[in-house]
């Protein structure tokens, strides 16, 4: 075996063998003319994680023929899109994008009712939805359907990969982009392979890792990171009929694949391909950070992880290149950048920004918020952030403890605070929240809850409180207006969009009473469809504060989409000189300005107008409120929670 054996040679020899005869002769043109662009990528990657393998060029060949096959199975519409996208690669930086992440159950509740939301994705400006995993899983817990037992299969309940299709054209006919889950680190203990490994077949145990007793698994153990500690110690889980220790990082019934084996890295490319056949415009890449294991290590972010990415990127390039990747990477902000790349993942999830919003909004605080986007929000302009506010996961304080240790926050009892103050244990908070996964070894914690609840509506509600439920609706408005504004495609979390309450209703089910994370997984009924779209008036306080946030939310995503600022531009985070303000510049190369101030405060904050000498005007225009705002004037004041997008007047 040659390491450097050049990479044309291998593709000729590799082209010599493969038949391409299945595919017209214009798709095998097509094939053969990406495969040749990416293929020394791809063989340098792969090799690179496999290379010292005897049979690492065997199973080179076989992935050629996965991407032969995945090609052919790609429909001509899909085909079309590829050749629009990439002459428009970045579609995704665009002002019109907006995201919305919902459960096919809770929205549905099947994939075909969701036809008839359509409407209302499109009265709040979406063009982006993400559906949760909505594939065959273990009935009772399925990690909300993160633990997958056939990714060629829709789970029965929501309908089937036909009735997937059809959303996804029809989606796609209103402008609306699918975005789909990849969850590759991991299948549930019923996908076939795992159900081969239980029965003893070698070649499937070894798409695992299994180990024989606790040798192993506890070397590894001395460095890993319990994810779920509130279902089970460690990372390991011994299983009865094999015998043996299995590697499961999340829930036991969540078998982590082994990369260190080519045969698996195929194998779930063939998934990746069937799932970018179906009609989506981005794969989500689940607990990507996971994916390599080294030990002595964490086993999080590891080099050969990375590499594994780019490699599955440059199959998509040759197989679908309308699909991007988006990075769902819950790490530590320097490792989340690492992940963005246009050859790596093109999307990412902006974890830290979402920490640190509701970090300010318990602190009133803006220093760390500033600090930390100071140095982490840049990106490379081939690629995007995706900006949230809340998901369907608990909300970890991700944030640089050097960061926090520059402005004298002691990071440990900093976390400790903001758990206290999300689960209302803190005088004075204003929030509901529910503790999530508390380590006992290490006092780890993190919080659940909706963004309503979290805001203090939930409280307000209770208490008969006008003004509390004033400033939650604000605090939310505030929140998500950030994300509509700095840079990125925001991505909305269904539920949030009205204001839905916690639902603790899971407290009840044995299937879901373990797992905090789904008293924020609510269901969004067609009364309250009705009620923001205007077909129903509201009848108390809560659907009053409702049909606000609605409105506000359907206000600002329609001014950012008539502003080209909101899309491609760069970002310049601000100093301000007000500790409750948070301030940025928008930039782009039409010399276009944008200069967004956000009070995180209840009370009136001002600052000094220096800082609209930034847009080097004047006058600005206020796009909220419609106001010109004069610079000469005396000081600049916001309202409690006001935020400001001043254009130059
Ligand atoms: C991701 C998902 C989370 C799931 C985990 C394991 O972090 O967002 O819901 O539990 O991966 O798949
Ligand atoms: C993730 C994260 C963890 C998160 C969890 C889902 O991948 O690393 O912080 O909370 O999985 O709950």
């Amino acid at each position: 075996m040659s390491y450097a054996a050049d990479s044309g040679v291998c593709l000729d020899r590799i082209l010599a063998s493969t038949d391409l005869s299945g595919l017209t002769k214009k798709d095998a043109t097509t094939f053969t003319r990406r495969l040749k662009a990416h293929f020394p990528r791809l063989f340098e990657k792969y090799t690179y994680v496999y290379g010292h393998q005897y049979d690492c060029y065997f199973h080179l060949q076989k992935l050629v023929e996965i991407l032969r096959d995945g090609s052919k199975n790609r429909k001509p519409a899909l085909k079309k899109l590829d050749s629009q996208r990439l002459d428009s690669p970045l579609w995704y930086r665009d002002e019109e994008q907006v995201g919305m992440a919902c459960y096919v159950d809770l929205m549905g509740p099947t994939l075909n009712d969701l036809h008839g939301k359509i409407e209302y994705f499109k009265a709040l400006g979406v063009t982006y939805v993400h559906l949760m995993p909505l594939y065959d899983a273990p009935k009772g817990d399925s990690d909300g359907g993160y633990a997958v037992s056939d990714y060629r299969k829709v789970n029965p309940t929501l309908g089937t990969v036909k009735d997937l299709e059809k959303l996804a054209d029809a989606l796609q006919k209103e402008g609306i982009n699918l975005v789909l889950d990849f969850v590759f680190n991991h299948t549930s203990d019923e996908h076939a392979w795992a159900k081969a490994a239980l029965d003893g077949d070698k070649q499937y145990q070894n798409y695992y890792y299994l180990f024989d007793d606790r040798t192993i698994p506890d070397q590894y153990e001395h460095t890993l990171r319990e994810i779920f500690p509130q279902v089970r110690r460690g990372s390991f889980t011994f299983n009865d009929q094999m015998e043996k220790w299995v590697w499961t990082t999340f829930n036991s019934f969540q078998w982590d694949l082994n990369y260190s084996n080519p045969e698996v890295f195929n194998a779930i490319t063939s998934e990746m391909l069937f799932l970018a056949n179906l009609g989506c415009a981005a794969l989500r890449l689940d607990a990507l950070a996971f994916i390599w294991k080294e030990l002595g290590t964490n086993c999080e972010n590891q080099e050969k992880a990375h590499v594994l990415i780019q490699a599955f990127n440059c199959c998509l390039q040759i197989v679908a290149p309308a699909v991007v990747f988006k990075s769902e990477a819950i790490v530590h902000p320097d490792e989340v950048l690492k992940y963005i790349d246009k050859d790596e993942c093109q999307l990412s999830y902006n974890p830290l920004l979402m920490a640190l919003l509701w970090n300010s909004l318990a602190t009133r605080k803006t220093r760390l918020l500033t600090s930390s986007m100071k140095k982490s929000f840049a990106i490379s302009d081939a690629c995007t952030w995706v900006n949230y506010v809340r998901c369907h996961d608990d909300i970890g304080w991700t944030f640089d403890d050097a960061v926090a240790h520059e402005i004298g926050i002691n990071p440990f009892d900093h976390r400790m605070f903001l758990n206290q103050f999300y689960t209302g244990r803190f005088d004075g908070s204003f929030a509901n929240g529910v503790p999530f996964a508390e380590n006992p070894s290490n006092g780890d914690c993190r919080v659940c809850g909706s963004l309503a609840s979290l805001c203090g509506l939930e409280g307000a509600l209770k208490d008969n409180d006008a003004h509390g439920i004033d400033e939650a609706v604000k605090r939310m408005l505030l929140l998500y207006g950030i994300t509509f504004s700095i840079g990125g495609i925001p991505l909305l979390y269904s539920s949030d969009e009205i204001g839905k309450l916690n639902d603790y209703s899971y407290r009840n089910d044995d299937s879901k009473k373990h797992d905090d994370r789904w008293v924020n997984r609510i269901a969004v009924t067609n009364e309250d469809t009705q009620l923001a779209l205007g077909v129903t008036t509201p009848s108390n306080p809560a659907e009053v504060a409702s049909l606000k946030v609605f409105n506000g939310l359907q206000q600002m995503i329609a001014i950012r989409k008539q502003h080209a600022i909101f899309g491609q531009a760069k970002t310049h985070i601000l100093e301000t000189d007000n500790q409750h303000c948070f301030a940025f510049l928008r930039e782009n190369t039409e010399g276009e300005k944008l200069l967004a101030i956000c009070n995180f405060s209840e009370h009136p904050q001002s600052l000094s107008r220096s800082i609209l000498a930034t847009l080097k005007e004047s006058a600005s225009k206020e796009l909220l409120t419609g106001e010109t705002v004069e610079i000469n004037a005396s000081a600049l004041v916001l309202a409690p929670f006001q935020q400001m997008w001043l254009l130059p007047a």
